[in-house]
């Protein structure tokens, strides 16, 4: 059978059906039809996202299902409940059952080494989603946000709510001292040392010369990591803090992420901070619990990156791929995963605060007004 007429027989039949008839047919998943341009795309893409218990990467999962499907692609979604074996399995069924191309939002991003070698064998194409695969040679492309400037981002808001900044950027000289405690995401996730360097790169200046204080003394990124990006975890390590620092008030706290906010916060209020002296709380992803916080006057900040963009990033990189073409990169030089540089784009991400949800969240229709409701 020809590809383009299997690839359309196949367009209609059940993921799993096609599973069947395509697994004697390895030879036939090329990463592209180089040379065939005349050939239409199409196939099966498996799409592997870490976990459900964060919207963000919900509405990552259904932008990338969507946008595939509007292109005539059917898609193998699998969520892994952030449980690395379920992820590897996952992935490993992906290429059993056909997949012609995938997309692969890591947990842990050490940890794909072998399944990728099984996709290379079977010359199945990957695109890291948002998070690096790290110690392969067997990932093609890379599309993320600039996770450097997220964090540089996450503590400017901090500096702006500290009113060490104003609005413009400017220094406005306040010397505090102002009490600040770091939190830092998943080691295991690549994005989380970017985030804390963008981040620290920023605050240091402030750390010299005394304007910021980390009353704990935990300023490494090792005792401010949070394994897995568990709210819980982070709340707990917020409680321990407050004992430790005991009377000492904070007046900022620097969180990489909303889950993880949401738990500071929770820390901070069981521990006696009210909606009037709660500390500027920074966050990431725009969910929507944090904006109703935000617009209650709790968290301070978040970052938005809008997961429909990343999406359309994935699906044009696979569409080309699978259509013979190279896909467009901006960066080939940042994102070295110990085995290659991993040619990259990168979109750009926007500080959200109280001021400007709505014309960021609500007129780009990313939320409607009931959403935040
Ligand atoms: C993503 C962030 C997210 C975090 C926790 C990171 O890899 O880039 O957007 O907040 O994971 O899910």
């Amino acid at each position: 059978m020809k590809k383009h007429s299997m690839l359309k027989a196949v367009a209609g039949a059940g993921v799993l059906a096609l599973g069947i008839g395509l697994a004697g047919c390895a030879g036939d998943r090329t990463g592209g039809n180089a040379g065939g341009g005349e050939e239409e795309a199409g196939g099966i893409i498996g799409v592997a996202m870490p976990t459900q218990q964060s919207e963000r990467w919900i509405a990552d999962g259904n932008n990338v299902k969507a946008q595939l499907e509007e292109l005539g692609y059917q898609v193998d979604l699998q969520y892994a409940n952030d449980d690395i074996p379920t992820q590897v399995s996952q992935i490993e069924n992906m290429i059993s059952s056909g997949a012609n191309a995938l997309i692969i939002a890591s947990i842990d991003g050490t940890t794909l080494t072998d399944v990728l070698q099984q996709a290379k064998d079977a010359d199945i194409p990957v695109i890291a989603y948002d998070r690096l695969i790290n110690g392969t040679p067997n990932v093609d492309y890379y599309t993320t946000f600039d996770n450097y400037k997220v964090g540089v981002q996450q503590a400017t808001s901090l500096l702006t709510g500290l009113g060490v900044l104003d609005a413009s950027g400017a220094d406005t000289g306040a010397a505090g001292p102002f009490n600040v405690e770091l939190f830092a995401g998943s080691p295991d996730d690549n994005n989380a040392t970017f985030f804390w360097q963008g981040a620290i790169d920023t605050l240091q200046p402030y750390l010299d010369k005394g304007t910021l204080v980390v009353p704990s003394g935990q300023t490494d990124f090792g005792q401010a990591a949070i394994l897995r990006w568990l709210p819980e975890t982070a709340q707990e390590r917020m409680e321990n803090i407050l004992t430790v620092i005991g009377s000492t008030k904070l007046q900022g706290v620097l969180s990489p992420y909303d889950g993880l906010s949401i738990g500071i916060i929770s820390a901070l209020t069981s521990g006696g901070y009210s909606a009037s002296d709660l500390p500027v709380v920074t966050g990431q992803d725009a969910e929507v619990g944090s904006i109703k916080s935000i617009i209650a006057g709790e968290q301070y900040s978040t970052i938005f990156k809008d997961t429909r963009e990343l999406a359309k990033q994935a699906v044009t990189m696979v569409d080309d791929i699978r259509k013979g073409e190279t896909p467009q990169v901006n960066d080939e030089e940042t994102y070295d995963n110990g085995e290659k540089i991993v040619p990259s784009y990168l979109l750009e991400s926007t500080i959200v605060t109280k001021d400007n949800y709505k014309e960021i969240l609500i007129d780009s229709g990313y939320y409607t007004e009931a959403d935040l409701g």
